[in-house]
């Protein structure tokens, strides 16, 4: 299959620009996958919850999705990407799965980053895989990187490939997918973005370099710190079956759950 980042700039509060943006730069993309940024239809810095829930949409039955789907549909492809998704009074930091058939799941963000927990809800679910044909499909967001138990439980789940949006600003994450997805054997997507929002008299560089990660660990492709940019790569899922580090040691059924209890607690003691 062919899995695809793409990159760019938004425009914070520009949805319909930031559409037609999507749009051309996916026009000449041919892949199986495509994923975007997280908050790709909004941009990042919010200064109020009212301001977030302004921008917010419904899923499935919100525009971006409904635009997504159009280009789903047009290109045969899978697409995840980043939005502020309103469900009732709650506000969740959202990415939307959709397909050439229409909208397919919505993963709510678990791990909220800094001032994002002042504009949303934290995620109400467990992350989850799709199976969407080329492949089984888990999605996390961003900052979920720094906590490896979203990763660990996706591949757990079956995933062989992470879609992973971003609007990174510290400098850890790419080099961290390579462990995520060496600990875990499987695939990962992460799109980030590019550019910086200046808003409420503060200024968030993100830091681009979206890549395109395999289970043996080897960045396959990464992006330009500032280029608005679209990555493609052939991956084969199927290698993120075979969960053997050598003939003795296997990264999921080598694990000692019997010894992990800690793991399982909710809070520190
Ligand atoms: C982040 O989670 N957007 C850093």
């Amino acid at each position: 299959m062919k899995a695809a980042y793409c990159q760019f700039t938004p425009v914070f509060g520009d949805v319909a620009g930031n559409l037609r943006t999507i749009e051309r730069l996916l026009k000449s993309v041919e892949a199986d996958l495509i994923i975007l940024p997280e908050l790709c239809n909004t941009g990042y810095l919010f200064t109020s919850r009212p301001e977030a829930e302004a921008l917010g949409e419904a899923f499935p039955r919100g525009k971006t999705t409904e635009v997504l789907c159009r280009i789903a549909g047009e290109k045969g492809s899978h697409l995840v990407a980043g939005l502020v998704e309103k469900s009732g009074d709650r506000l969740y930091n959202a990415a939307v799965l959709v397909g050439p058939a229409g909208p397919i799941a919505v993963y709510r963000k678990v791990h909220l980053f800094s001032e994002e927990t002042l504009w949303f809800d934290p995620g109400d679910r467990e992350p989850a895989v799709h199976d969407i044909g080329s492949c089984r499909l888990g999605i996390m967001i961003c900052f979920d990187w720094l906590f490896p138990e979203t990763a660990r439980t996706l591949a757990l789940k079956g995933a062989e490939v992470l879609a992973h949006p971003a609007n990174l600003v510290l400098p850890y994450c790419q080099d961290a997918m390579v462990t995520r997805c060496l600990e875990n054997r499987v695939f990962a997507v992460t799109a980030n973005r590019t550019g910086a929002d200046v808003r409420g008299g503060r200024e968030l560089r993100f830091t681009g370099k979206s890549q395109i990660t395999a289970p043996d660990g080897t960045i396959l492709r990464r992006a330009a710190e500032t280029a608005e940019e679209a990555g493609v790569v052939e991956i084969d899922p199927s290698l993120a079956r075979n969960k053997a580090i050598n003939p003795f040691n296997d990264a999921l059924q080598s694990r000692r759950p019997e010894f992990y209890g800690e793991l399982c607690r909710l809070k520190r003691p």
